[in-house]
């Protein structure tokens, strides 16, 4: 395995290695530029500055050659400057010269067209690339007469303003230099503002400094420390947007750039060839901020943190290599009818959960139910789709635009689509319609690198935990992300504190139990304050005896709010005693839904209750202000609200508690139950853990039945195993009891889901946001391993 890990780094190595040499070799050296010279893309291709950092001339772009400022001295390609962006590529027979009556132009044989390459007024005398990486000329009295500085394109480097009124633009691609559908604007009043190319409303703006009281004529610099701000028009500085870098021993070059995708980054490197251009500010964590990233009918969704674009429902790319150019319909519009000749209707509504979307709308209704809206868009001739959120309709023409999925939006997209080109209903694209991202081959590599990187993770996982073993317990709960570690007041104030007392009364005297757990006993009461039903729970086994502590894990999970968690109203701490007040749930739990017959939900209602959970816990381990792993995802611990909402409760709680001794899980002869293998292994304990849960969950959602059940035939009672054989024998309808209708293909993603999700490898298990998508189906589900394929590897 090291063998291969050292192989695969002498292959990059030596590949950049080679990439410095024939850089070199086609350059000559001098940061002084006299009237006469010329360069070709092919021989004596660039100028480079004093110290061959920087380099002006030409380098390749397209099937030909631009012209520009780009970093010299290291190996990979970065422009900095391109004259002339929107131009088409010179073939490689042009010639740029600084002509002997001082003038920079961009020619080619036996033609007339001359490109001028610097607008200036007056004849140039010579010309520098500077070490600055600013391409200037001077006129007769060295005085700067034009410098590439003040033209900027999509970066800026040290020393270089972005003064009062200037832009820069994104490019369209990383390999294509024209400019593309990203704007940053240093505006007159003083604020700097990112919008989308091709609206400058100030509604659209995505990103701003907000710092329009400051005068006017601002410039933003970025100093050669990294140090990126503000500076008013007498140079008092008024907006920090990054700190400046201490000193390091080897030297660092920074620059700004606004990215293909319209986010505005600082990037720092060191000279060494082996480096890498790092990251050090970026305007937006979230890849799907920049407003219109996916064109028009298209809208972007995150996977892994990373951008994806898909198009609406019964529409394609344009152009599936350039995202930006949008979607279009893939049906034709005949007929405004919306009912055929022979009476069935041409048009259904394909919704899209989740999504916000530009309000282009040119009727906005009230209406109780989205139901209501479906057709009064459906029975709408101009309508050809709707928004419909909190009772309100908003009825839309094409184009949508600047559309992403967003978890925490309720609003919901209907599109009406040609009944005959839409078989699905939940927005799920074929692989066709995904642009592709990158070339195959590249793909290879990252999955090579995915690969050898996962492995030395594991190892390095396998090496810290056994020196965590040694040193501490098991790691009962890990804290990963907490921004803002002060707890501060009136944060909380949402959470009511209750007296002892107080609850004796709301719960009658502890009278009406309504559930006995691990954690404690749940008793039922009523808040005549609000006039509530609420659920109040008695903690037992506390593991912190101490009230700072208890109230700070409490303030955590007070402060997690999600339509799929159940709510928590209040908590008591009244010298020993523990309590905890949440809203009450009349339906009680899923296990009453799931395992009782009479109960049991649609198919339809079951993947509904999946998603919802699935929401929840996304939400806990990803979404909410501290990370919250819940250690305990059973059908028990979700409880059921109006509307069939399912509700993650007991969450936070593994903080507080000590593990149940009494529990040993290795006493149940291999099996598992929704307890995930790291358990026993004494592994560090991750998100990973719930999504195990939540895959055996699954499965019993799927089977209606518990995961464990010995009443059965040997070969049924282990659900994870009976439901790998079955779908390793293509027997899936087996698994659904009652002789269940489901449609085959529906039933086998699920059940893929769900393997993917017990897995024994934590790292082969999916994320939850992944679990999700694949949930929602709008991405494609590979076939899973065995899942207990990782114990018999080591
Ligand atoms: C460098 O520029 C100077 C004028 O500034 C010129 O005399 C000299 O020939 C140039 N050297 C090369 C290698 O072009
Ligand atoms: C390129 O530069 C070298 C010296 O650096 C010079 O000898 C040669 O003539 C130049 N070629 C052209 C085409 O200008
Ligand atoms: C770069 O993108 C622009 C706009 O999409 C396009 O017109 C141009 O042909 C592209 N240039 C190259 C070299 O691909
Ligand atoms: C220059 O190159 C272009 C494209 O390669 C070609 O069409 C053109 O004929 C060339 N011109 C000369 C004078 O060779
Ligand atoms: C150079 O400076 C002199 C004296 O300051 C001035 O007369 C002359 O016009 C200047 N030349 C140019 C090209 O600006
Ligand atoms: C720049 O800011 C300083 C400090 O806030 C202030 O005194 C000065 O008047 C400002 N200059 C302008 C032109 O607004
Ligand atoms: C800002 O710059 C413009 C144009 O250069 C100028 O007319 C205006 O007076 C300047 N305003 C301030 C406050 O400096
Ligand atoms: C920005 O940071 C510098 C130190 O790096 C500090 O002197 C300056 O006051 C800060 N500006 C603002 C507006 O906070
Ligand atoms: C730079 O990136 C390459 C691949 O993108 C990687 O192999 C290499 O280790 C990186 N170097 C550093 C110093 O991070
Ligand atoms: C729409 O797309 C599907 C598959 O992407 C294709 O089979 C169908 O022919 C297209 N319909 C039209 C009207 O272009
Ligand atoms: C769609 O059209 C087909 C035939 O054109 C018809 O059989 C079917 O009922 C229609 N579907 C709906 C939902 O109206």
């Amino acid at each position: 395995m090291a063998v291969a890990i050292l192989i695969f780094f002498l292959i990059i190595l030596s590949s950049t290695l080679l990439h410095t040499i024939t850089i070199e070799a086609q350059q000559q050296r001098n940061s002084s530029i006299s009237l006469g010279s010329s360069l070709t893309p092919t021989t004596n291709s660039s100028w480079l500055s004093r110290s061959g950092l920087y380099a002006f001339g030409f380098y390749p772009e397209g099937n030909g050659y631009a012209v520009g400022v780009f970093l010299a001295g290291i190996p990979e390609n970065t422009i900095v400057w391109t004259a002339n962006r929107d131009k088409p590529p010179v073939p490689s027979n042009a010639t740029l010269a600084l002509t002997s009556d001082g003038r920079l132009i961009l020619q080619q044989p036996q033609s007339q067209d001359v490109t001028y390459i610097a607008d200036i007024s007056q004849p140039a005398f010579e010309a520098s690339m500077l070490d600055s990486g600013n391409f200037v000329l001077y006129d007769s009295n060295h005085t700067v007469i034009w410098q590439s500085f003040r033209l900027p394109t999509d970066t800026i480097l040290s020393g270089q303003p972005l003064l009062a009124g200037l832009d820069l633009f994104s490019s369209v691609s990383g390999t294509n230099h024209s400019t593309g559908i990203f704007r940053l604007v240093m505006q007159r009043d003083g604020n700097l503002v990112q919008y989308p190319a091709s609206a400058i409303e100030s509604q659209y703006a995505y990103w701003a400094s907000n710092t329009n009281q400051n005068g006017d004529n601002c410039s933003l610099n970025l100093d050669g420390d990294g140090h990126l701000y503000l500076l008013n028009a007498t140079s008092t500085n008024i907006f920090n947007l990054t700190k400046g870098e201490p000193p390091t021993k080897e030297k660092k070059i920074y620059m700004m750039k606004i990215d293909v995708d319209g986010i505005f980054r600082v990037y720092s490197r060191i000279l060494d060839p082996n480096a890498n251009w790092s990251i050090l500010w970026q305007s937006s964590n979230d890849n799907c901020h920049s407003l219109g990233l996916c064109g028009l009918n298209g809208f972007c969704v995150l996977n892994d943190n990373i951008a994806d674009c898909r198009c609406i429902p019964g529409f394609v790319y344009v152009n599936p290599i350039s995202w930006a150019s949008g979607c279009m319909r893939n049906f034709t519009t005949e007929s405004c009818k919306t009912i055929d000749g022979d009476g069935n209707s041409r048009y259904n509504i394909s919704p899209l959960e989740n999504t916000v979307w530009d309000d282009d709308s040119y009727m906005v209704l009230q209406l109780n139910s989205r139901k209501e809206c479906e057709d009064a868009c459906l029975q709408d001739c101009r309508c050809e789709a709707a928004l419909y959120k909190d009772g309100k309709c908003r009825k839309q023409r094409f184009p949508l635009r600047f559309g992403r999925r967003s978890v925490d939006d309720s609003n919901v997209a209907l599109i009406k689509v040609g009944n005959y080109s839409s078989p699905n209903t939940k927005g799920v694209l074929t692989d066709s319609d995904h642009p592709p991202k990158k070339p195959k081959r590249k793909q290879r590599l990252d999955i090579l690198i995915i690969g050898v990187s996962l492995i030395a993770i594991a190892l390095m996982v396998l090496a810290i935990s056994s020196v965590l073993m040694y040193r501490n317990h098991v790691w009962v709960y890990k804290k990963i992300s907490e921004k803002g570690n002060a707890v501060e007041l009136g944060e909380d104030a949402a959470l009511r504190t209750f007296t002892f007392k107080e609850l004796e009364q709301v719960t009658n005297g502890f009278n009406e139990e309504l559930g006995r757990g691990a954690s404690g006993t749940v008793f039922k009461g009523f808040t005549s304050y609000n006039q509530k039903d609420v659920a109040v729970k008695r903690l037992e086994r506390l593991l912190t005896e101490g009230e700072r502590e208890f109230q700070t894990e409490i303030r955590v999970i007070g402060r997690a709010h999600h339509r799929n968690l159940v709510q928590m109203i209040g908590y008591c701490l009244d010298g020993p005693n523990r309590l905890l007040v949440y809203e009450y749930m009349r339906n009680g739990s899923l296990a009453n839904f799931i395992f009782t017959p009479e109960n049991r939900p649609s198919w339809d209602e079951r993947i509904g209750i999946a998603l919802d959970i699935a929401r929840g816990i996304l939400y806990l381990h990803e979404e909410c202000e501290t990370q919250i792993i819940h250690c305990d995802i059973k059908p028990q611990n979700i409880l059921m609200g109006d509307h069939g909402r399912a509700k993650i409760c007991d969450f936070g709680l593994a903080k507080l508690l000590k593990p149940d001794q009494t529990k040993t899980f290795t006493a149940m002869r291999g099996t598992k139950g929704y307890v995930a293998p790291e358990w026993h292994r004494k592994l560090p304990v991750t998100v990973k853990v719930d999504v195990y849960s939540f895959g055996v969950m699954l499965l019993e959602i799927i089977c209606c039945r518990k995961c464990l059940e010995w009443s059965l035939a040997e070969e049924e009672a282990v659900l994870e195993e009976w439901v790998y054989d079955c779908f390793q024998a293509k027997e899936l309808h087996k698994l659904l009891v009652d002789k269940e209708e489901v449609e085959k293909k529906k039933l086998e993603r699920v059940v893929k889901i769900g393997l993917w999700c017990i897995q024994d490898d934590p790292s082969l298990r999916p994320s939850m946001k992944k679990v999700m998508l694949m949930l929602e189906g709008s991405v494609d589900i590979p076939v899973p391993p065995s899942p207990t394929s990782f114990l018999s590897t080591i």
